[in-house]
């Protein structure tokens, strides 16, 4: 017979390894620390990883986020670069897939925007009709093929003017040129019809922190409020460098006054260049703008999820698009390592 000493001795040491298997288990990731607090975490899907196949990046990208949004795979000119109506959907397919497989929501980006056209339709003159119909094409094939799978969608991306004319409204582009102001209104209804389950956000740059630009933007969706027109909510990109230090207060309240008027609230592009060449005091500073910004975002009911622009410094669009003069601006390195952002932006989705 089995002495209780033995017994006692042989549960405990069950016990304990049972524990240990736990703490492993609840190893503390970002999707866990909001799924905790009911927000969303997420990043832009490079396809170039996906269609590699590159192990690393999949694998971060399932533990640690719980929404994606393609960074190029859903544009107007990548789904259909050949000819009106006809659609290449293998990337964003995959990106779905991915996400799907993984237990993650899918944002759109993004149906109307001014970039990354189709070429058949920038280098060409279109009537109203015209562009209406194809505006219209474009919408019902994106909401339709992805209905049920893409939960929200950014219908129209960056559609205010940069001007510090406070009554120039709107960026000229072939949208605005074809069918007038009323373009935005128009893809918002169309988008609601074809998918009536899905979140309609419009999108843009430089209103993160209010401004002319975020009052512009501001008006322009309260109209919208007041004329029906159904759009849910806004995505503030976030492209941020050193000077959104301390900040973070006045984003708070573009959300506020965003939340007054019945709207959800996302930061859709978020992130932190750095001049280069990068180093310790640099990513420290980067790591408080990080928490700054996303502690305080966590706070506000209205702002429901969080999403970077890529989550590696090896697959981020800042150091072609400024030459190689600023770089290193996610959480990770080239090497998957964590850096001091990516644990500032877990602590920040702590509760406390
Ligand atoms: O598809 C071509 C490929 O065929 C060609 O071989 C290659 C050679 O350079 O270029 C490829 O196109 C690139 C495209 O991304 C798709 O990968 C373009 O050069 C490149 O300029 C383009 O950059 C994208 C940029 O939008 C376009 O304005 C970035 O990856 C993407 O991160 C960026 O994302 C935007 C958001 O959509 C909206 N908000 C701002 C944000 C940053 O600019």
């Amino acid at each position: 017979m089995m002495s209780l000493r033995w017994v006692c001795l042989i549960l405990g040491v069950l016990g304990v390894t049972l524990m240990a298997a736990q703490n492993q288990q609840q190893e503390p990731t970002l999707r866990h620390a909001a799924e905790a607090r009911g927000k969303l975490i997420g990043f832009a899907m490079a396809r170039g990883a996906v269609r590699k196949g590159e192990k690393a990046y999949l694998d971060t990208a399932a533990r640690e986020f719980n929404v994606i949004v393609a960074e190029n795979s859903m544009k107007f000119g990548l789904v259909c670069p050949k000819a009106r109506g006809v659609y290449d959907f293998n990337d964003a397919d995959a990106i779905v897939e991915f996400a799907h497989t993984n237990g993650m929501k899918v944002r759109g980006h993004a149906l109307l925007w001014h970039n990354q056209q189709p070429k058949w339709l920038a280098e060409d003159e279109w009537t109203k009709q015209e562009m209406t119909d194809i505006v219209g094409e474009n919408i019902t094939t994106m909401l339709g093929r992805y209905k049920g799978k893409v939960y929200a969608w950014d219908v129209v991306n960056e559609a205010i003017s940069d001007s510090n004319d406070a009554n120039d409204v709107y960026r000229k582009t072939n949208y605005y040129d074809a069918i007038g102001s009323e373009y935005i209104d128009l893809a918002f209804k169309l988008a609601r019809g074809a998918d009536p389950n899905a979140k309609l956000f419009y999108n843009d740059y430089g209103c993160d922190f209010g401004g002319i630009k975020f009052e512009k933007m501001f008006n322009m969706v309260k109209g919208m409020k007041e004329r029906g027109i159904p759009i849910d909510g806004v995505g503030f990109q976030m492209h941020l460098g050193f000077y959104a230090e301390g900040q973070s207060a006045k984003m708070v309240e573009c959300f506020r006054r965003l939340k007054e008027l019945g709207l959800e609230v996302q930061i859709t592009e978020l992130d932190v260049a750095i001049e280069l060449p990068c180093d310790g005091t640099k990513l420290q500073k980067q790591a408080e703008i990080y928490r700054q910004i996303v502690e305080a975002a966590c706070k506000e009911s209205n702002c429901t999820a969080i999403l970077l622009w890529g989550f590696t410094d090896k697959h981020s669009w800042i150091p072609g698009f400024s030459q190689g003069k600023n770089g290193c601006a996610l959480l990770f390195d080239e090497n998957y390592k964590p850096k001091p952002a990516y644990s500032a932006v877990l602590d920040a989705l702590k509760d406390k």
